[in-house]
């Protein structure tokens, strides 16, 4: 049977009249529906943990806008949850986490085959979903890179410049290393639980890809990016990949061909023209209106839309923004960017 999914479509390669789109952080707290769900779970982690409530608020902007692709509720952090570390949230400030910087609080963590117990609520919200969607909406799971999740488990928090996590690797080389393959396996054992629930799609966050400089990128970003997608593909064959390192700039440049990954995500640091010759060359491409335009809206918003429309339409796209959607965004202009990109003349 012919795909019917303009998601897949796009990411098995196929250039299509009209994008096909989504957004990152679509489901958050831009949305008055997500706050009322979320109240009612009571916190933001008990809610990644309910499954009825968490596919709930997946299908939140589905409704609402119709997007080609849903992305599981969950978060990056709930693998270092699962391998044992404390995690909890601090409204208006973000995640903390008990720290991983020695020998000691390494081993005090579980291995990457146990953590499903802890997982197995993603993994029904994944089923829920599964079963929930409209015909034509793609199912996509995620997790994040092991570089970026360390950067949270050595920090304990988030950081502007990552710098907990480069002073252990340069002070402690060997043990800022197994913490990076420990993640490596797990996120290999989460990712394919969740294809086996029934995301089609899996999509790397490397939120933090920027920071890594040379060859430590092509050590602690591409490598473990390229060993995840190659075991993957191996359990779950033509299952599509979308890489996301976030600020790599110059090192856009071939990731997905290094990797084996199907996409690559660009933030909106990268110019889409520059893009469109130097990465959409290798296939499709993700991205990348700045989310600061469902802030402020009006004709910028219609233009920049219309921008990365034009840009990438050469060659196989997702429209998506350049990194997650902030709570402060209107509603109203998530519409406006749908029904511009839905609107624009056909190629
Ligand atoms: O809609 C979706 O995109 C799916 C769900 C999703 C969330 N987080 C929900 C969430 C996804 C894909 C993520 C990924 C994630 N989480 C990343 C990588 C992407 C990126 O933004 O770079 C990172 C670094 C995290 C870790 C994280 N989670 C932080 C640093 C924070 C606090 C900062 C913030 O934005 O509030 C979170 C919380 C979080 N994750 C929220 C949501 C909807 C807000 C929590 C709330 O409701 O209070």
């Amino acid at each position: 049977m012919a795909e019917t999914k303009k998601l897949l479509r796009a990411l098995a390669g196929e250039r299509l009249p009209v994008p096909p789109v989504w957004m990152m952080r679509q489901a958050g707290r831009y949305l008055p529906e997500y706050r009322a769900t979320r109240a009612q779970a009571g916190d933001f982690l008990s809610l990644c943990y309910n499954p009825e409530l968490a596919a709930e608020v997946t299908l939140q902007p589905i409704r609402r806008y119709g997007f080609d692709a849903a992305i599981l509720f969950a978060d990056i952090l709930l693998i270092p949850d699962a391998l044992g570390a404390d995690l909890w949230f601090v409204t208006g400030e973000g995640p903390r986490l008990s720290t991983v910087t020695s020998e000691r609080d390494f081993a005090a963590l579980k291995g990457a085959g146990d953590i499903h117990d802890h997982l197995a609520p993603v993994y029904e919200t994944v089923r829920i979903l599964a079963r929930e969607l409209p015909a034509e909406t793609a199912l996509i799971g995620f997790a994040g890179a092991p570089w970026t999740v360390a950067t949270y488990m050595i920090a304990g928090r988030s950081t502007p410049d990552q710098g907990p996590a480069h002073a252990l690797k340069a002070e402690n080389t060997a043990l800022f290393e197994a913490l990076l393959e420990r993640l490596t396996e797990a996120t290999i054992e989460y990712l394919s639980a969740q294809v086996a629930a029934g995301a089609e799609v899996v999509k790397l966050f490397d939120s933090w890809a920027g920071s890594l400089k040379g060859a430590d990128f092509d050590r602690y970003a591409l490598a473990p990016a390229k060993r995840i997608i190659a075991e993957l593909k191996a359990r779950h064959p033509g299952l599509p990949v979308i890489a996301f390192p976030r600020e790599a700039g110059q090192k856009y440049v071939g990731f997905a061909r290094a990797t084996g990954a199907d996409c690559v995500a660009l933030d909106n640091s990268v110019r889409p023209e520059w893009a469109a010759a130097h990465v959409q060359c290798d296939g499709c491409v993700q991205g990348n209106l700045a989310s600061s335009h469902m802030v402020t809206g009006g004709r910028a918003l219609i233009a920049e839309t219309r921008r990365v429309v034009e840009a990438f339409s050469g060659g196989p796209h997702i429209f998506n923004l350049g990194h997650g959607i902030t709570p402060d965004a209107d509603p109203e202009n998530v519409r406006l960017m749908v029904e511009t990109v839905r609107s624009m003349p056909v190629r």
